[in-house]
């Protein structure tokens, strides 16, 4: 028998209104080393339930006040409704028809026994049904605990991810000094190492942002800071970001603005959206044609929202994939193993960045010419303060 599963210190509580009865059971138990307790109506039963927090009842169906269908319906109603250990209930019955065990189960019944009594069989269900309730309740403790531990290491996670930003955005220092004091004296290939170091280290204090606040968001506490956003600026900044990079990969990119009011939105995340959706876009472009990056920005119909795109002419994304990529680690699994370390954070970011703000994002997309990342923004009413 597995350790901690003591069938003798159980408490049993019998509810029989006919005191013979419920003395029979009492001696059948006792000898036992069970604690018996007895009620004898209904609701002393009920009383009894909060008082002593029986192990298991052994239930008699025919009483005065209540029922022994209606007791045990209350019995597990409770159970399911507070955070009481799971309570086996036998009922015991002179009925043997089929309807009145259907109707026990349909009550939440465990098991019935049936009068004349067999004393063995019924000892026999009492300590199956508290070797179930025992299992039962060490998988709810387990279960508990794999709970506690999971957001235990969530938290050092996050901590882990937070405390990584600082050492990285200070060797992002030291090579922007470096990039700038070095970079016109070096010879071309050399030049390159420093750049390149600096580009990548963007890219992973990129992903852990993305990590950090996409837990923050799905836990609903980023709040957002709402400004007045003037979208062609915005637009050159994420172009002026990205340039050297597209640059160095014959990528052009391209603004296409329409008639856009000031609107308010977060800007640190509104840039970031961006420089996530634009990261894709260049990625996705490995073949020789010309690279073409579109930002677009415009507004519905209505006028009640701002929309904006970034349009590529990349490999594009196979049409099963298009709903997929917005989860949680999801990746496009067609680029060769081992090209790059990316996490595929970067579209949940965007998605949970966007609904945070009240808008929707879709793709549209066609595999081998290329995608449209398209993404709305309430432009009325949508700021908390400006
Ligand atoms: N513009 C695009 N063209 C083609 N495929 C894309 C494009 N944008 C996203 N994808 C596909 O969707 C996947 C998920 O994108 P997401 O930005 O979420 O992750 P990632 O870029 O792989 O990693 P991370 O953004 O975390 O660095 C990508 O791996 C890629 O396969
Ligand atoms: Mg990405």
């Amino acid at each position: 028998m597995k350790q901690g599963f003591r069938p003798k210190a159980a408490t049993i509580m019998v509810v029989d209104d006919d005191v013979e009865s419920a003395r029979l059971l009492e001696c059948a138990l006792l000898p036992l080393n069970f604690n018996v307790i007895k009620a004898h109506t209904g609701r002393d039963a009920l009383a009894l339930l909060e008082k002593a927090m029986p192990d298991l009842i052994l239930l008699d169906v025919l009483m005065p006040d209540l029922n022994g269908f209606e007791i045990c319906s209350m019995v597990k109603e409770k159970v399911d409704q507070t955070d009481y250990d799971f309570i086996p209930v036998i009922m015991v019955t002179a009925l043997s028809s089929r309807r009145d065990k259907i109707k026990g189960l349909e009550a939440g019944a465990d098991d019935f026994i049936s009068k004349p009594m067999d004393l063995a069989e019924l000892l026999a269900k009492v300590k199956s049904l508290l070797r179930i309730k025992y299992l039962h309740k060490s998988l709810q403790e387990g279960y508990e605990e794999l709970k506690r531990l999971e957001r235990v290491k969530d938290l050092l996670t996050q901590m882990i991810v937070h405390d990584l930003k600082n050492p990285l955005t200070a060797i992002m220092g030291c090579l922007e000094l470096l990039d700038m004091r070095l970079g016109e004296s070096l010879p071309p290939e050399e030049r390159f190492s420093p750049h390149n170091i600096l580009h990548i280290t963007h890219r992973m204090l990129r992903l852990i942002n993305n990590l950090l606040d996409i837990t923050k968001m799905e836990e609903g506490k980023l709040g957002l800071d709402y400004v007045n956003i003037e979208i062609d600026r915005l637009f050159q900044e994420i172009e002026e970001m990205f340039s050297s990079d597209a640059q160095r990969r014959s990528i052009r990119i391209v603004q296409e603005i329409e008639d856009v009011p000031v609107f308010q939105a977060d800007r640190g995340l509104l840039v970031r959206i961006l420089e996530n959706l634009v990261s894709n876009a260049i990625k996705s472009i490995t073949s020789r044609r010309a690279g073409l990056i579109t930002l677009k920005a415009g507004t519905d119909a209505e006028g009640r929202q701002v929309v904006i795109s970034v349009t590529d002419n990349g490999c594009g994304i196979p049409e099963r994939y298009q709903d997929k990529i917005f989860d949680k680690f999801e990746q496009v699994k067609m680029r060769k193993k081992g090209e790059r370390f990316d996490t595929g954070l970067g579209l949940t970011f965007c998605k949970l960045a966007i609904e945070t703000h009240k808008g929707e994002i879709f793709v549209r997309s066609r595999e081998g010419e290329g995608s449209e990342f398209v993404f709305t923004l309430p432009l009325a009413g949508n700021s908390q303060a400006v």
